[in-house]
C-alpha cells in the first residue's frame, strides 16, 4: 500500500482505510462534497473504492458527531475520525490521510522539485510563489525547494498560501496545539487552527475545508517565512472563468483560489508597471465540478464569511495544553 498522495486532490476532502495490499479501500468523504461531486466520488468507485458519505452512521464516531451535530455536512476532520476507526478495528487495514501530515508534505515535494527543474532550465527566478491551501499538501510540496533557498539564506522569494474565507485556518485562526481531527482521536499537533469541531458553511464549494494547517507549514508562517491570504468563493470562481478562457484549460475550484490571487498580484503589477515571475499551483481539474460553476454561472453561488463570534465560540473549545 502507498500513501495516497494529494487524496485531497482526488477526492475532495476524503480520509480512507485501506487494506495492506491496497485491494479493498473504504473511503469516508465529506458528505457535502460527496453531494456537490458526485464525478469525483464515482472515479473511486471505478477504481473498486467503498465511498460513505462522512459522518456516516456507520462508525461510532460518526454516530457520536451526528448526535452532537444532527444534519452537518461533515469536514475533513470528521472524515478522518471515521477512517481512522475502520483502520483501527479492520485487521490488516492502514488509515491514509492525503494531507496535513508532514509525510505527505515531504512526498508532494516532487511538485516543487519538478517546477525548480523547469524554472532553471529556462533561467526563470519566481519572485512569487502561491498555492491554495486546504490542508498545507501540495503548497507544501510546491515551495519545498524554494523555502529550503530561503532558510539557507540562498535566495528570497514571496511565499502566499491561499485559503477560502469560510474558512480561514492561517488568517483568522491561533497557533495552539489542536486535535487533528472532530473525533479527537488522532494525537494533538501544534497547527493553525480554528478548533478541530469548526465546520465551513454547506454553501462553500470545493474542499479546503480543513480546520487547520499543516504543522511545518504553520510554524514558517508563525516564522515570517510566508504569507496568507483569504479569498471570497465568489471572486475565486470569476478568477477560475478568466483562468479557463485565456488558457483554455478549466482549473479546479480549490487550484482557482491560487489563480485568483495570481491574477491579483499580476493586476498589481500592470498598475505599479513592475515585471514579476509569478509561479503558482494548478492542482486538478475542474471537469469533476461542474455542479459548483453551473451554480456559479447561474447567479446561485454566494459568499459566507464566519464573524468573529463564530469563530470564537470554536476557539474556546481547544484542549487546554501547558
Ligand atoms: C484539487 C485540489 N487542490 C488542492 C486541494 C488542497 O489540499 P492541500 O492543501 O492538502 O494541498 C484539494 C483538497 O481539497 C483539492 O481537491
Amino acid at each position: 500500500m502507498t500513501t495516497e498522495t494529494g487524496a485531497g486532490q482526488w477526492g475532495t476532502a476524503l480520509s480512507m482505510a485501506c487494506s495492506y495490499f491496497g485491494l479493498d479501500c473504504k473511503v469516508f468523504m465529506v458528505k457535502v462534497s460527496y453531494e456537490q461531486k458526485p464525478f469525483r466520488r464515482e472515479v473511486m468507485r471505478t477504481y473498486g473504492a467503498s465511498v460513505t458519505p462522512s459522518p456516516s452512521m456507520t462508525t461510532e464516531v460518526g454516530r457520536k458527531i451526528l448526535a452532537e451535530h444532527p444534519g452537518t455536512t461533515g469536514s475533513l476532520g470528521c472524515a478522518i475520525s471515521e477512517a481512522v476507526e475502520v483502520a483501527v478495528n479492520n485487521p490488516g487495514y492502514r488509515y491514509v490521510l492525503g494531507s496535513v501530515l508532514n509525510q505527505v508534505l515531504l512526498h508532494q515535494s516532487v511538485i516543487g522539485l519538478e517546477t525548480k527543474a523547469a524554472l532553471d532550465k529556462y533561467g526563470i527566478k519566481p519572485d512569487i510563489i502561491i498555492g491554495c491551501a486546504g490542508g498545507g499538501s501540495n503548497l507544501g510540496g510546491l515551495i519545498s525547494p524554494f523555502m529550503g533557498q530561503k532558510l539557507r539564506g540562498e535566495a528570497d522569494y514571496r511565499i502566499i498560501a491561499v485559503e477560502p474565507a469560510s474558512c480561514p485556518s492561517f488568517t483568522r485562526g491561533v497557533y495552539a496545539y489542536d486535535f487533528c481531527d472532530t473525533g479527537m482521536v488522532c494525537p494533538l499537533a501544534k497547527m493553525y487552527t480554528l478548533g478541530s469541531d469548526f465546520i465551513p458553511a454547506p454553501n462553500h464549494a470545493g474542499g479546503l475545508r480543513y480546520h487547520g494547517m499543516s504543522p511545518v507549514l504553520s510554524q514558517l508562517y508563525d516564522d515570517g517565512y510566508m504569507e496568507a491570504v483569504s479569498v471570497p468563493q465568489t471572486s475565486v470562481f470569476e478568477a477560475a472563468e478568466e483562468f479557463a478562457r485565456v488558457e483554455g484549460i478549466l482549473p479546479a475550484p480549490e487550484s482557482s483560489h491560487a489563480i485568483r490571487v495570481a491574477i491579483d498580484e499580476a493586476l498589481k503589477c500592470k498598475q505599479t508597471g513592475e515585471e514579476k515571475n509569478i509561479v503558482f499551483g494548478l492542482t486538478g481539474t475542474g471537469y469533476f465540478d461542474m455542479l459548483a460553476y453551473e451554480k456559479f454561472h447561474d447567479g446561485k453561488m454566494d459568499d459566507y464569511i464566519p464573524t468573529d463570534e463564530e469563530l470564537a465560540s470554536f476557539r474556546a473549545r481547544l484542549p487546554k495544553v501547558n
